[in-house]
């Protein structure tokens, strides 16, 4: 479907500063943005125009780090820190999900929830469970969102019933999961994922990493999260520099990996990230639930680390992405004030940047109106904030990202298509 769409452009090109068009015109040719107007080309008029008039209209935000099996119980469990609330909030969720009613019925809540988000693309982790996790992938495809899903790997250091009983077993489900979503789906396609180091031996994660080089597969995991997490991967892995190195000699870090959280990364591996093109899924909310820490943004982006943004969920309790923008500033203002004065706090106009552009860049030419972007749009109402004052398009947006849950998004497309609402 080709259109025009007109409406208060913001999107962000450059992580400095917002671009923004009042009563601009965005055109989308072939599911492809042919770039941003401010008065519309002939070339154009012949195209049907979507009038969305004093709204505001921005790339669809990027969700680099969720677990779909832990929407259910988002907002439980907040008081716990990260290896107690696997333990007892998280692995036992999970293994529900060999049921493929429970499965059914909470995996239509997820994909639900997302499709009316602000989120137009997503990278995913599921559970251990093959069906369950096809059965999620099935359904994030017909929402007409687009992104990676993750069967989960996990074979030590788990209760006995979300645990592959080996590495054998672990890399055979992990290839029938990546042979029938690479057969079944287009939009959506299947990520290799290591629960985390502590839960996944190194025969598994050798040859996890041969799958995912064997299928082209990308790979998600968590790293350097929590320091107890930490402790526990120095043990496990003796050898190791530290827990990115432990990831970078079983063959897991390269330019198609995302790793949540970097909340205490070393200097060596932060090097190592930059070095290996790993982009970071920056997760504030999560990070503070679960009192993990505050992640040194400023010093990744300094050493030229790509950054995106995740929600988390569920240590992050919402999956609103604007939440996580909001709440990567505030972090960052906190890590400035408590921890670092040489590293300055994040501006919002670089934490949407993380959010679209940045992020995006992990599904490829994705969360830019630059021509050659794949049109990932959204309508968002802002009407429910009213205001006496004049306010620009740029001021609007600002409002917009801190308050949300007061803004609908009343359209959305992803990569030229519409999505229903
Ligand atoms: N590390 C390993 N598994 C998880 C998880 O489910 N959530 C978070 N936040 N960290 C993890
Ligand atoms: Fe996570």
């Amino acid at each position: 479907m080709d259109f025009v769409l007109r409406g208060d452009i913001c999107y962000s090109e450059r992580p400095e500063r917002l671009t923004t068009v009042p009563g601009g015109y965005v055109v989308c040719a072939d599911g492809v943005c042919a770039g941003v107007f401010d008065t519309l080309p002939e070339r154009y008029a012949a195209l049907p125009l979507i009038d969305e008039s004093g709204r505001l209209v921005m790339p669809g935000l990027c969700d680099l780090h969720v677990h779909a099996p832990q929407f259910a119980y988002r907002g439980l469990g907040m008081d716990l820190e990260l290896l107690e609330w696997l333990a007892t909030r998280a692995f036992p969720e999970e293994s529900k999900y060999a049921d493929l009613d429970y499965a059914g019925l909470a995996y239509d809540l997820f994909v639900d929830a997302m499709r009316k988000s602000a989120t137009t693309r997503l990278s995913c982790f599921a559970t251990l469970h093959v069906p369950a996790t096809l059965l999620l992938t099935e359904k994030l495809e017909k929402s007409g969102l687009r992104g990676f899903v993750g069967k989960v790997s996990m074979d030590r250091n788990a209760p006995e019933f979300l645990c592959e009983c080996s590495a054998e077993r672990g890399a055979k489900d992990c290839e029938k999961w990546l042979r029938e979503a690479s057969d079944r789906f287009i939009q959506f396609r299947p990520a290799v994922t290591p629960r985390f180091i502590p839960a996944c031996s190194d025969e598994l994660c050798r040859q996890l990493a041969n799958l995912a080089a064997e299928y082209g597969a990308p790979v998600q995991s968590h790293l350097s999260e929590n320091l107890e997490e930490i402790k526990l991967v120095r043990t496990l892995c003796p050898d190791a520099q530290s827990y990115a190195d432990a990831y970078d000699r079983l063959g897991m870090l390269g330019p198609r990996t995302v790793m949540a959280h970097a909340v205490y990364p070393e200097d060596e591996e932060i090097e190592l990230l930059k070095t290996r093109g790993v982009t970071v899924a920056h997760c504030p909310a999560s990070n503070m639930n679960i009192r993990s820490g505050i992640a040194p943004v400023r010093k990744l982006l300094r050493a030229g680390v790509r950054v995106g943004l995740g929600s988390d969920v569920a240590g992050g309790q919402t999956i609103d992405l604007f939440r996580a923008v909001t709440d990567a500033v505030q972090a960052s203002k906190l890590y400035w004030r408590l921890v670092d004065k040489n590293d300055l706090a994040l501006t919002l106009s670089e934490a949407f940047y993380m959010a679209t552009k940045g992020g995006g860049a992990f599904f490829g030419r994705v969360g830019s109106f630059e021509p050659g972007y794949e049109m990932d749009l959204i309508v968002l109402d802002d009407a429910g904030l009213p205001h006496p004052q004049a306010l620009s398009v740029e001021e609007r947006a600002q409002r917009a990202m801190y308050l949300s849950g007061e803004c609908a998004v009343t359209r959305k497309f992803v990569a030229g298509q519409p999505i229903e609402l």
